[in-house]
C-alpha cells in the first residue's frame, strides 16, 4: 500500500511526463523561444565609379580602405530535438499476450473502423485490457495522447490514479479487471467525445460488453455514464446510486482526471469504491 505522498510524488511525476511528452510533439505552446532567424544582411555595396573624363584630373585619394563589417553569419543548423521514447507511465500487464483471444475478430475491427472522422488523426486504436473474465469492468471516456500513442487505455497521469484506486483502493490487479473507454481513438487535444463520434463507437462497446460479461462496470465520468446509461443527467447527481443496464450493476463516478483536478472529490470517489467492493462481495 503507498502512502498518499507517495501516490502525488508519482501523479506528479506522471504530469511532468505527459508535459514533456506533449511538448515534443508540438501539443503545448512554448514560450521564451529564442526570435525567429532573420536572413543575412548583404555587405553594403561599393560607391560607384566616376566615369572616365578627358581632361586629366589628379586622382582622387584612395580611401583607407575601410573595414567592411562581415555579413552576420546564419546560426549554425540547430536540430530539433528529438522527441523522446515514449514510455507509458503504467507498466505492462503481467498476463498471456492472448489475454484479448476471447473477442475474436473484434479486436481486428476496432484497429481497422473508418466510421466516424476520428480515424484520420489517431496513431493507434485502444481496445481495452485486462481480464476478459473479468466481474469489473472500468469504462473511460476516450484515448488521450499516452493512450493513442501506446494503443493502451489509462496509462498517462489519469491511468496512474485509476492503477492506484483499483490497486490501492480495492486491492485488486489491474489484469483482473478490464479497462476500456466509449470510444477506441482520440478525439482532437482530447476534447469530449461528439454525439456522432459515441453513437459511432457505441456498437463496439456493448460487443465488448457482451463478451466481458462484467458484474459491476464502473462508469467514469459524464462521457461514460451518457455511452452505458443515455443519461444526459451530470456525474454529480448521479454518483453514489446503482443503475441496472447492459447486464451489470453501473456505479457512476468521477473520471480519474477529474480528481487529479479536484483532489477533495477523492472522498467520494472512495465511497463510489466502497460500494464497488459491497456489489462484488454479494452473492451471485
Ligand atoms: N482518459 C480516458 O477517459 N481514457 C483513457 O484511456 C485515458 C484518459
Amino acid at each position: 500500500m503507498i502512502s498518499p505522498r507517495q501516490e502525488l510524488r508519482e501523479i506528479t511525476a506522471a504530469l511532468r511526463r505527459s508535459l514533456a511528452a506533449e511538448r515534443a510533439d508540438g501539443l503545448v505552446v512554448l514560450t521564451g523561444l529564442p526570435p525567429a532567424r532573420q536572413p543575412p544582411v548583404s555587405p553594403p555595396s561599393a560607391p560607384e565609379a566616376p566615369a572616365a573624363s578627358a581632361v586629366s584630373t589628379p586622382p582622387p585619394p584612395v580611401p583607407e580602405p575601410r573595414a567592411v563589417p562581415e555579413p552576420p553569419t546564419a546560426p549554425a543548423e540547430v536540430a530539433a530535438p528529438a522527441a523522446p521514447v515514449f514510455q507509458p507511465q503504467v507498466r505492462a500487464l503481467d498476463q498471456p499476450s492472448d489475454a484479448l483471444a476471447p473477442f475474436g475478430d473484434l479486436v481486428g475491427r476496432v484497429a481497422a473502423c473508418r466510421s466516424c472522422t476520428l480515424c484520420d488523426g489517431r496513431t493507434a486504436t485502444v481496445f481495452g485490457e485486462g481480464s476478459p473474465h473479468a466481474d469489473l469492468v472500468f469504462c473511460g471516456e476516450a484515448p488521450g495522447y499516452e493512450e493513442d500513442r501506446s494503443g493502451r487505455p489509462f496509462v498517462g497521469a489519469a491511468g496512474v490514479l485509476l492503477t492506484s484506486m483499483i490497486e490501492n483502493g480495492l486491492r485488486m490487479r489491474r489484469e483482473d479487471v478490464f479497462i476500456l473507454n466509449t470510444l477506441k481513438c482520440r478525439p482532437p487535444r482530447n476534447r469530449a467525445p461528439s454525439p456522432v463520434e459515441a453513437a459511432a463507437c457505441r456498437p463496439f462497446l456493448e460487443e465488448q460488453l457482451s463478451v466481458l460479461r462484467p458484474r459491476v462496470i464502473v462508469a467514469l465520468g459524464n462521457s461514460a455514464v451518457r455511452s452505458l446509461l443515455g443519461e444526459a443527467g451530470g456525474i454529480t447527481r448521479l454518483r453514489g446510486t446503482v443503475v441496472d443496464a447492459l447486464g451489470a450493476k453501473v456505479v457512476p463516478t468521477f473520471h480519474p482526471a477529474y480528481l487529479l483536478r479536484n483532489p477533495a472529490a477523492k472522498r467520494d470517489a472512495w465511497e463510489d469504491l466502497k460500494l464497488v467492493m459491497r456489489l462484488l462481495a454479494e452473492p451471485r
